[in-house]
Order: structure tokens, then sequence, then C-alpha cells
């Protein structure tokens, strides 16, 4: 026997079974898939698939190259034929721009679009923080807000709902502005740290002149109260952008949706300007962003399409499930309607007829084969928690009848022709 290989570290096997340390079920997941397609379909979203192989420069241009996310977590190889440098994505946002400014599709043309799928980043992994990681992202691509800002949100409420998980949930809000009123206010913070460099650790050294404000975001304790006092970006918000982020708020309260404004939210990649958002939780220990996003006005410009505002998030699966399924209302039923066994001569025959009968009429069966006792077989009908169990043995064959037994017990066990089951099983159903 060969040595056994093993998945890699921080990527995740989904099975129809729950692990040790990773509880997420197929069945659960995919109940979560069709609650997006309905819930995408309900906003007007249309779906893109992009490849999860694209070039290097994608992401070093769209999420910034002094970024965690870029500067040390991306996978990224040489393409060993033509010499291209390429990265697995470890977002969709990018993705979906360079694809909607390839094929033109904004001409004339705003888009709104949903896509989901793999996403990777070479973090260290721990609960809710993974490798390979799932996404469901929304762009809405070619408008100027606020309305807009107030949709993208909304519509994560309205999920949350549906998911039984809103009153988990903190919407922290934000604006950071247009570029001008950033760079001000970035020069005012460099200034500022400047004056305290002596109080500055090594982190934010290195952030000083790379990404400032990430040195308020500091953890450590002595710096906290520089931190405090340092220039607020709020501050140097000129009107238009504060009237925007004004009117998302007004917005926001007459939809009768909280938010706490946090203006030491920046996210981690750097093409945001003005709303920006993210959903937390206090559930899921240090893993706590389920959901983040805002508007990036300039990426499509950079991009190379045509200047055009928009904006979007992105919700980590993993982590909303992790939440979903200890505290939420999502319905994995991974159980058929009738478990079919049969046992003697001629029997499999009839019960491959009468299971296909089942199907085409839109009853779900899970067929048992490989023989085994009906004792044997009617056990394991109960634990694969179908509600019936169909039985076709020698009786049956010879008399060209079905068994149909109610496994919760209600209706008891019955034996009718093999042409009448269909009716009976959507009279027990009802
Ligand atoms: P992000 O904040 O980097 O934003 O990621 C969005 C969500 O993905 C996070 O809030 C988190 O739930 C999940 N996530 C990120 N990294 C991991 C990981 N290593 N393991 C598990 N889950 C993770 C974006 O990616 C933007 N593209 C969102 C966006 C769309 N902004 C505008 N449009």
């Amino acid at each position: 026997m060969g040595q056994k290989i093993q998945a890699v570290k921080g990527m995740n096997d989904l099975l129809p079974v729950a692990q040790k340390d990773f509880k997420l079920t197929s069945a659960f997941w995919q109940a979560f898939e069709n609650t997006i397609a309905a819930w995408t379909r309900r906003f007007g979203y249309q779906q893109i698939r992009t490849p999860i192989v694209e070039q290097t420069g994608l992401f070093v241009r769209s999420i910034g190259e002094e970024t965690d996310v870029v500067g040390k977590e991306m996978y990224t190889f040489a393409d060993s034929n033509d010499k291209l440098n390429l990265s697995l994505r470890p977002e969709g946002t990018a993705s979906c721009l360079r694809a909607v400014v390839e094929h033109n599709l904004l001409y004339n043309n705003p888009q709104k679009l949903w896509y989901s799928g793999p996403m990777f980043r070479r973090e260290r992994p721990q609960k809710g923080r993974y490798r390979q990681f799932h996404q469901v992202g929304v762009e809405a691509l070619g408008f100027d807000g606020p309305d807009i800002d107030a949709e993208m949100i909304t519509m994560c409420a309205d999920l949350w709902n549906e998911l039984g998980i809103r009153q988990h949930l903190t919407l922290e809000l934000n604006s950071l502005g247009n570029m001008a009123e950033r760079s001000a206010h970035r020069e005012a913070l460099v200034a500022y740290l400047q004056q305290h460099e002596a109080l500055l650790d090594e982190d934010s050294l290195r952030r000083l002149h790379t990404n400032p404000l990430r040195v308020l975001d500091t953890k450590n304790p002595t710096l906290q109260v520089m931190a405090n006092a340092a220039p607020r970006l709020v501050d140097f918000l000129g009107a238009e952008s504060r009237a925007h982020y004004q009117s998302l708020k007004t917005m926001l309260d007459g939809l009768g949706i909280a938010y706490v404004e946090n203006p030491r939210l920046v996210r981690g990649l750097d093409y945001y300007n003005l709303t920006v958002f993210e959903w937390t939780t206090d559930k899921l220990g240090a893993q706590s962003t389920v959901c983040g996003g805002g508007r990036y006005n300039g990426l499509i410009e950079e991009l190379g399409g045509k200047p055009t505002p928009a904006i979007g998030f992105a919700m980590g699966v993993e982590r909303l499930l992790l939440l979903v399924q200890e505290y939420g209302c999502l319905k994995a039923d991974g159980a058929p309607d009738v478990y079919a066994m049969h046992q003697g001569e001629g029997s499999v025959l009839a019960v491959l007829t009468v299971a296909e009968q089942l199907r085409h009429a839109g009853i779900d069966v899970y067929m048992h084969c490989g023989g085994q006792s009906l004792k044997a077989q009617m056990k394991k009908a109960d634990a694969s928690g179908a509600r019936f169990a169909l039985i076709v043995a020698q009786d049956e064959v010879a008399n060209g009848t079905v068994t149909l037994k109610d496994m919760q017990g209600e209706h008891g066990q019955q034996t009718v022709a093999a042409t009448d089951v269909i009716t009976l099983l959507q009279e027990w159903k009802k």
C-alpha cells in the first residue's frame, strides 16, 4: 500500500458528512447555493463566471502591491510555456472587471453582476480562515449611487434575514472620500505619525509610508492613545463626499437598517473610495468579518475601461455558513423521499421500473443496491432519513403490486397496484 496523500493545508474537502474540524456538509452548502441563486434573481443580478487563474498583474494593479493579499498571500507561478506570470485569484472583483472591460459589457449598459467560487490566499489557517475559501460576490457597475449603495446593503440584510442570522451581524460603515481627499488626509497623517516616530513599533514603521491608515489599526495598546488622536479622514471629506455618505445613512435609517459608523474601517484592498462597509459578528472568534465591500469608482479605468462608478461586496461562504449552521435557519435536506428496496427473483427489474416512474413524477428515490435481507434494508431505509420505504418482494412481484411504508408511522403500511403508487405517495406526502 502506498502512503496516503493529504489535502493541502488550509484547503478543505466538502463531504456529505461533517468532519471533526470542518462541520459544513455538501447538502448544506447546496441548500445555500439554491438560496443564493433565488436571492440574486430576486434583485435582478446576473451571474458571471471567470477563470480561477489570471495574470498576476491584474491583481497587483487592482488590489495594490503593498496590500497583504498581493504582497504575501498570493499563489503565484510562472506558466512554463509562454512565460506569463500567473496567480490563483485571491478575490473576485478584479477578475469580474477584467472580463467586463475585455468584452466591452459596459458600452451604454450598466451591469448588475454576481459570482461565486473558490478564492486563494496563503494566510495562516485557523477556524474561519482558509487558504482556499469561497466567496459569493456582487458588483454593480455604472451607477453613481447612493441609491445603489443602499441597495447593496439592503441586499445583504435581506439575505441575513432569510438565513436567520440578522441579529448576529453588525453593519459597520465608513466613507473613505475621493482620491484627493484621501491623499490630503494621508499627508497629514504621515506628518502626524512622523512626529510620534519614536513611539512606533516595527510594523507601524514599515507601514508609515506604505499604508499609514493601517498604523491606526494597531493592536499595540501603547500606540492606541496616539492613534486615537491622529487626524481623522472624515474631517478631510469635501461637501460632495459628505452628501453621498449622508444620503446613504438617511436611506438606511428610513429602511430601518441599523449601522455603526467606524471611522477606522479602511478594508484590506486598495481600490476603495467613498462608501465602505463590513458585516461583522462576535460569534466566530477572531475571524469576525463575514462580508465586506464598498465603492471603487477608479478601478474600471485603472483596468483599461472608461471611467465608470462601481460598488460591490463579497461574503466568505465558510464563515457565513458556520454562523448559519449554529444560529441560523437554512434547511439542508439530504434525505430522499423514498428508499426503495427489493428482494427475490424478478424484483430488481420491478423496483428499477417503479423507481424511475416515481422520479419522473418529481419524487426523489434512493435505490438500495447490493442485496441484503429486507430487515437489513429496512434499517438502512430508517437511517437514510427517507420519509417512505418502498418494498418489492416475492408477493409484490407475483401480484404486480408494491408496498409503501410511512417511516413516520402516520399512514402505516399499504400494498397497492404498482400503477397506483404515485397517487398514493402524493396523497401521503400532503
Ligand atoms: P475581502 O474583505 O478581502 O473583500 O473578502 C470578503 C470576505 O471574504 C471577507 O469578509 C471574509 O468573509 C472572506 N474571506 C477573506 N479571506 C478569507 C480567508 N482566508 N478564509 C475565509 N474567508 C475569507 C474582497 O474580496 C472584495 N473583492 C469584496 C468586494 C467586492 N468589494 C467590492 N466588491
